[in-house]
Order: structure tokens, then C-alpha cells, then sequence
């Protein structure tokens, strides 16, 4: 089926979820026997290992049961607020390079995240039928930890490009983004939203061990998940473009190089164009949400230096027995 930018849609930010009201007695009954963190309003569940706002949790669980990736699928990983928006944003372009040019593209018009909707998202608004009509090949994109997704996602061919950061830039973008959400969260300090993260007590956290498990099983099955660095996109894109073509099975021609395509999609995607795209959009999209500073090393205007060793060392010893660093 052709591609058809009708098919897309805008979707709501991923944070509805939070205050989507549980009816199934099946979910209320679990959800109500799991460990609860009441300080991240409106609650936090553990569910096998990471928490979750606890109305996300029916979404995440009937998506297990039930999504059964395309051959053709790619799927976009990532710890929130780890530049999902940007690796949505390239892989999308990437993928659909023959179908649109720039002066008429999709993302001049929708945010990343409406061109590539999360698939756990669809899944908690009861929506999912949404997912199937989109045309193939699809570009998803899900936070959901790596042992909580479905076999046939795991033994799927449809590749998984996650995207991680260093946790302390993590923390700062995370805390922008949640003071934005007026009336559906309850502002948190920057101070509690720090502890919160230490003790791993956020959504899908704890941050190391969601980036560990994508990392681990990319070590055994390089070919299924490859691993992107924010800051190594940052200090070098056009090689990032090249390596996430490569990686889903459209590689650049010698042609499409020649003609400075790589570097065209590089720039199409950067933070700026991205950014100047969004404050162009029109009324009821959520804009800024997504785009504030997009650079590395912002924590050091929000932490101190204890703050900054004290979540080094909790991050030295969760990756200890590995031999992933940040
Ligand atoms: P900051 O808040 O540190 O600026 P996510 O997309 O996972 O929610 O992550 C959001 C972070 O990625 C924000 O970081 C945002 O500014 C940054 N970002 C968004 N688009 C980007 C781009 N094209 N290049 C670099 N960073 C980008």
C-alpha cells in the first residue's frame, strides 16, 4: 500500500495515559496488589521490575497480548526524554525518503510523534485499531521496557533502533517536560524529581536497567536492536542518518550520497529545523513539549556536584556488570 500522509494523524501526548480511567476489574485487580509510589502523582505501580503510571498499565499489558508487528515494521525505543523525538523524526524521513520531498513533507505539518505513534499509547486508549491503517512500512515507536514486550515482538524480524542518554541530562529534560503538563501532574521539584530518579522511582524506570535490557539482548542479536547515544548523534549526524539506514535495510545508494541526501536528512531532522517546524504548526498540536534545548551537558546548570557524583556512582554500579557506559 502507498504511503498516504492522510493516514496520519495528530495523536495526544503520551502523558493522557496517566489519567486514563482503568474499568477493567482484571486491571484494577492488579494494579491495586503492586508496590505504589504516591509521590509521582497521580501513582506509580511496579510491574515486573519497572514502574509505570498505573493507569499506563492495562495499555502496556494488552499490547503484550495482542500487537503483532509486520514483517516490514521498524520500532523506535527509548527511555523518555532521550531525544525520541529526533530518532522518530529520522527514521520516518529516512524511510520514507522516495515518497516525499522536503517542501512537502509530513513533518512540516505533524509532530514526530503523530508520524510515529506510540504503539502503547493506541494500545491504553483503546485505539490500536488506528495502528492498522497505517500502510507498510510502518515506523512505531514505544517506551516499554525490552522484558515486557510480546514474543512476537522479540522474535519478530522488524528491527528496534533505541535511543538512550546520559541520565543526568535525563533528569533536567524530564523535569522541563512535566512542569508543562498543567492539570494533568502536579509540578514536582527539580530537587524531588532527582531523588525520584535515584531510587528509579519514574515511568519505565529505573532509567539504567530499561537502557540495560535493550543493550544486553543487542549484544546477542546485533542484527534486532541497535543501540544509539544522544550525544554521539549530536557530535556526529550524517553518520547517525547512515547508520539507522543501514540498520533498517534501506542503505543510502552511491547516488543518493553523491547528491548530499545524508546530510540533506541530517539537517532536515536537526533541532532547529524540527523546532521551527513545531512553532509553525497549527493551533491544539502540543507544541514545545518536545523541543527545548537539544544539546549534552545542560545538567551541570541544574546539579550540583554531589547531585551529579551521587547518580554517576548509583549509574556506575547498575551498569557494573557491563560493558555499556553512558
Ligand atoms: P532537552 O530537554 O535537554 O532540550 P524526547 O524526544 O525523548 O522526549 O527527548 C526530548 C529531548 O530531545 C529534549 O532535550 C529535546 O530538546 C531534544 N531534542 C528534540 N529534538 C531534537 C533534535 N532534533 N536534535 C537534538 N535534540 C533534540
Amino acid at each position: 500500500m502507498e504511503v498516504q500522509e492522510s493516514n496520519l494523524r495528530p495523536c495526544p501526548p503520551l502523558i493522557v495515559v496517566s489519567k486514563i480511567e482503568v474499568t477493567d476489574d482484571k486491571y484494577k485487580e492488579l494494579i491495586d496488589s503492586l508496590p505504589k509510589e504516591e509521590r509521582f502523582p497521580p501513582g506509580l505501580r511496579k510491574y515486573q521490575g519497572f514502574w509505570q503510571f498505573q493507569n499506563a498499565i492495562p495499555g502496556v499489558l494488552a499490547m503484550k497480548e495482542d500487537f503483532k508487528p509486520r514483517r516490514d515494521d521498524v520500532i523506535v525505543s527509548s527511555f523518555p526524554k532521550s531525544g525520541t523525538t529526533w530518532l522518530k523524526a529520522l527514521t520516518f524521513t529516512i524511510m520514507h525518503r522516495d515518497k516525499y520531498t522536503f517542501s512537502s513533507h509530513p513533518l512540516l505539518k505533524l509532530n514526530p510523534h503523530d508520524c510515529v505513534p506510540y504503539i502503547e499509547l493506541h494500545y491504553a486508549l483503546r485505539d490500536e485499531q488506528y495502528l492498522e491503517t497505517l500502510p507498510s512500512p510502518r515506523v512505531l515507536g514505544m517506551h516499554v521496557p525490552y522484558s515486557l514486550l510480546s514474543d512476537s515482538i522479540k522474535t519478530s524480524t522488524c528491527p528496534i533502533i533505541h535511543i538512550c542518554r546520559d541520565p543526568k541530562d535525563v533528569i533536567v529534560s524530564f523535569w522541563h517536560m512535566f512542569k508543562k503538563f498543567d492539570g494533568l501532574m502536579e509540578p514536582l521539584s527539580f530537587k524531588q524529581t532527582y531523588e525520584l530518579f535515584c531510587e528509579g522511582r519514574v515511568p519505565t524506570g529505573p532509567v539504567c536497567d530499561h537502557v540495560l535490557e535493550y543493550y544486553t539482548k543487542s549484544l546477542s542479536s546485533p542484527k534486532k536492536i541497535l543501540i544509539l547515544k544522544y550525544e554521539e548523534m549530536l557530535k556526529d549526524p550524517t553518520n547517525g542518518v547512515v547508520r539507522i539506514a543501514n540498520f533498517m535495510g534501506c542503505p543510502f545508494s552511491e547516488e543518493e550520497i553523491k547528491s548530499g541526501l545524508v546530510e540533506k536528512i541530517a539537517e532536515f531532522c536537526s533541532f532547529n529545523e524540527l523546532k521551527n517546524f513545531d512553532t509553525k504548526q497549527s493551533e491544539g498540536n502540543i507544541k514545545s513539549y518536545y523541543y527545548r534545548k537539544g544539546i549534552a551537558g545542560d545538567w551541570q546548570n541544574y546539579m550540583t556536584p554531589e547531585m551529579a557524583n551521587k547518580l554517576d556512582e548509583i549509574t556506575k554500579e547498575k551498569l557494573c556488570d557491563s560493558s555499556f557506559t553512558f
